[in-house]
């Protein structure tokens, strides 16, 4: 159900949980004052408790109260990046945040997003947490109706079209003096490199017993749908998931993500397509995953993967 502006911050301020829009997916959103609405989020998503939610600020200065210190480094990538699509993980200050919110871990991730309607949405409101606004393990959602799809007709969203990016924030996190990605996202590793001087590298904790970033060890953004990842084109029957730069003459039906030309359009359609394959009834699809390993490919390879994790 689409909601007004002045409706959100309403619900928002009353303790309600509202899904709203970010320039990377929709998120489903609560004051990070109101505990019981923190709590409904998990439950609304069926979203392990062990999964911390990313704090959502309109500026900078509101980490202050979170974080001790803010280093010159994170002022830097800040300056450069938000409102963004990147996310920092920082050491918090003790008794700043609720449990539930960072999982108990001693750090929280923060992020400012790059939507106008959120960041005005946030001036009244304060920081919200959020999720994305799928339910736990579903691909995100990259339009209203998707949120609809996952909580039905009834739920309050502010509607700010289609995200311009389709793929969530990337997620860095620092350890021994160095930045690290810890969940790919929508700015690359090499974007990173001209204010750190260096390009991140991307580290996977899924093995470790504590990982660093909890919620990238579950299957993921995944359809109802098996998906069979191949990299010889050739071969794809069926339905297949494929670009409009290719012929599939095995297949029977082609869902076409985009161009290979254009990453960032294949990056839109992503969720939008896994979706597609739920609502035709779609049981089986081949993923043609024969596209370069650089930049948001690497993404988009990462995404799919995990969507198609048993
Ligand atoms: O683009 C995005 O980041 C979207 C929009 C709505 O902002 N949000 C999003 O949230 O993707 P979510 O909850 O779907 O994914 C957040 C990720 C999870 O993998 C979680 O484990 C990680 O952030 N995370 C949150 N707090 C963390 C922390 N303190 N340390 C490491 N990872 C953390
Ligand atoms: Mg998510």
């Amino acid at each position: 159900m689409h909601i007004i502006f002045e409706e959100a911050v309403r619900l928002l301020k009353e303790g309600k949980v509202v899904a709203v829009p970010t320039e990377t997916v929709y998120g489903l959103a609560a004051s990070l004052s109101q505990p019981a609405a923190i709590d409904r989020i998990f439950a609304l998503k069926k979203r392990p408790l062990s999964n911390p939610l990313i704090i959502h600020l309109s500026k900078v200065e509101q980490l202050s109260p979170f974080v001790t210190h803010i280093p010159k480094e994170v002022r830097e990538m800040a300056a450069a990046f938000w409102p963004g699509p990147m996310t920092l993980v920082l050491p918090i200050a003790l008794f700043t945040i609720p449990n539930r919110v960072c999982a108990g871990l001693p750090t929280a991730a923060f992020r400012i997003p790059g939507h106008p309607m959120t960041l005005s949405l946030m001036d009244r409101s304060g920081p919200l947490v959020m999720p994305s606004a799928n339910l736990s393990g579903r691909p995100s959602a990259t339009c209203s109706a998707h949120v609809e799809e996952d909580f039905g007709n009834d739920f309050p969203v502010l509607d700010g079209g289609p995200c311009s990016h389709g793929l969530e924030s990337t997620i860095l996190h620092r350890s021994n003096d160095r930045w690290q990605i810890v969940r790919l996202g929508a700015l690359p590793a090499a974007a990173f490199s001209e204010v750190l001087g260096y390009t991140p590298d991307v580290v996977s904790h899924e093995k470790e017993k504590s990982p660093i970033c909890p919620g990238q060890l579950f299957r993921h953004y995944a359809p109802r749908a098996r998906l069979k990842l191949t990299s010889a084109a050739a071969s794809c029957r069926g339905v297949v998931i494929g670009f409009s730069d290719r012929s599939y003459p095995e297949a029977a039906q082609v869902f076409t993500l985009g161009s290979l030309l254009s990453p960032q359009k294949v990056a839109e359609n992503l969720y939008h397509t896994l979706r597609q394959l739920d609502l035709e009834g779609i049981e089986e699809a081949y993923v043609d995953m024969l596209f370069p390993d650089h930049g948001l490919w690497n993404t988009i390879a990462e995404r799919l993967t995990k969507a198609s994790a048993k």
